[in-house]
């Protein structure tokens, strides 16, 4: 054979070799969820979820491995409403490791969509290295006509490795959007563009693989960061409702029960109704912090005074966060800082 020839023949395959040894690498942890879901072509309600392991997750979407050096890890496989705190610590660390050791240079993770938000919230509010970390679910199941998972998971490999990603933390991507962990949540049972941040906004979209992002690098105001590193579990916080005839007994059954603080998702703008008051202002002063949230889904919680011009707050509120997503962050702050200082835990809700 003549020797051109022979160059020209090897010469395609030396370049593949090379662009993939560019590729930036990627890991793709699976948790469970629809994405992973299996049912008829044509059912995408009562499809038995968390089924397809990591690698035909990835094998459903071979496109990634034009983006990306591959690799799968199997965490859990549980629909999104199982997910706990005992998997959500060691999930944040296994992130963290990923990134320090140098393995991956961006992270995706499939998961549920009904906690994704408080999942991806408390990856966010625990971790603090640049490198991209892109959540990701599906609304309807693998096996559906028109599944979303695929091209979803396509777009938050693309995001794990694009370098403009970087330094925004944890993102979640669905349905050509990518949202803030801090701001976006699920705001509708079916449609697949349930994910929202109504009053903040999206963060960007794409066009095709590459993420069109509408502001430079950003952090959330006073979003926190908590070592975890040594942390094996979290004080418990739960989370009550605000409803005509609401029974404030149940603030104490919370708390009785082992509750270390209990958000309110109140009416409006963190209602308490006058029943409540007294009650919650003496589990607050007592170290059990009660924050008033609000169940309306969107929008600034604002302070709560008894007397406004004594410029005191009374009711401690949530800022911006929603119900679920101050449920953690206050568990991070009262394992840290415990439920003393009023101040101290009204600092990390207020966004001044
Ligand atoms: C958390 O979920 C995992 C997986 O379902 C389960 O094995 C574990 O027992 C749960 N932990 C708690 C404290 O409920
Ligand atoms: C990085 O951490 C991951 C997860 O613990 C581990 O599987 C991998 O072997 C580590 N890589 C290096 C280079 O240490
Ligand atoms: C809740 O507990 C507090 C403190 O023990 C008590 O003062 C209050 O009466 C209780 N409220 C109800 C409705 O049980
Ligand atoms: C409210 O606080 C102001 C300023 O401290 C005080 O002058 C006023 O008496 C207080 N009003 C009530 C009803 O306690
Ligand atoms: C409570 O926290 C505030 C804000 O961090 C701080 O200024 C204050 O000194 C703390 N109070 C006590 C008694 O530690």
């Amino acid at each position: 054979m003549h020797p051109s020839k022979l160059e020209i023949n090897f010469l395609p395959c030396i370049l593949l070799v090379l662009q993939c040894w560019s590729l930036p690498h990627v890991t793709i942890i699976a948790t469970g969820g629809t994405i992973a879901g299996v049912a008829s072509s044509t059912a995408t309600t009562n499809y038995k979820d968390s089924t397809l392991a990591v690698d035909a997750l990835i094998e459903a979407v071979p496109q990634v491995k034009d983006l990306a050096q591959i690799q799968g890890i199997q965490f859990s496989n549980i629909g999104s409403e199982n997910m706990n705190t005992s998997l959500l610590l060691p999930l944040s660390k296994l992130v963290t490791t990923l990134v320090s050791n140098g393995s991956s240079d961006g992270v995706v993770i499939t998961h549920g969509t009904d906690t994704l938000e408080e999942s991806a919230f408390f990856l966010d509010i625990t971790y603090d290295l640049p490198a991209p970390v892109a959540m990701v679910a599906a609304m309807r199941p693998s096996t559906a006509l028109s599944a979303d998972g695929p091209f979803n998971i396509y777009e938050a490999v693309a995001l794990a490795s694009s370098e403009t990603a970087a330094n925004r933390g944890v993102m979640m991507t669905l349905n050509d959007r990518i949202g803030s962990a801090v701001y976006t949540t699920k705001t509708n049972t079916r449609a697949l563009d349930t994910f929202k941040a109504v009053e903040q906004g999206y963060l960007g979209v794409f066009n095709d693989k590459t993420p069109i992002f509408y502001y430079q690098p950003a952090r959330a105001w006073k979003k926190p960061f908590f070592d975890i590193s040594g942390v094996e579990s979290l004080p418990k916080v739960d989370i009550l409702y605000g409803h005509i005839d609401s029974d404030v007994s149940l603030l104490n059954f919370s708390i009785s029960n082992g509750a270390r603080g209990v958000v309110v998702a109140c009416t409006g703008d963190g209602s308490l109704p006058t029943t409540w008051k007294e009650t919650a202002k003496y589990w607050s002063e007592s170290g059990v912090p009660v924050i008033r949230s609000s169940r309306t889904g969107s929008s600034y919680v604002a302070p709560g005074y008894d007397n406004l011009t004594a410029g005191e707050y009374t009711y401690l509120n949530s800022g911006n966060y929603n119900p679920q997503k101050a449920r953690i962050l206050l568990q991070l702050v009262l394992n840290e800082y415990g439920g003393g200082n009023q101040s101290l835990v009204q600092g990390f809700f207020d966004p001044y």
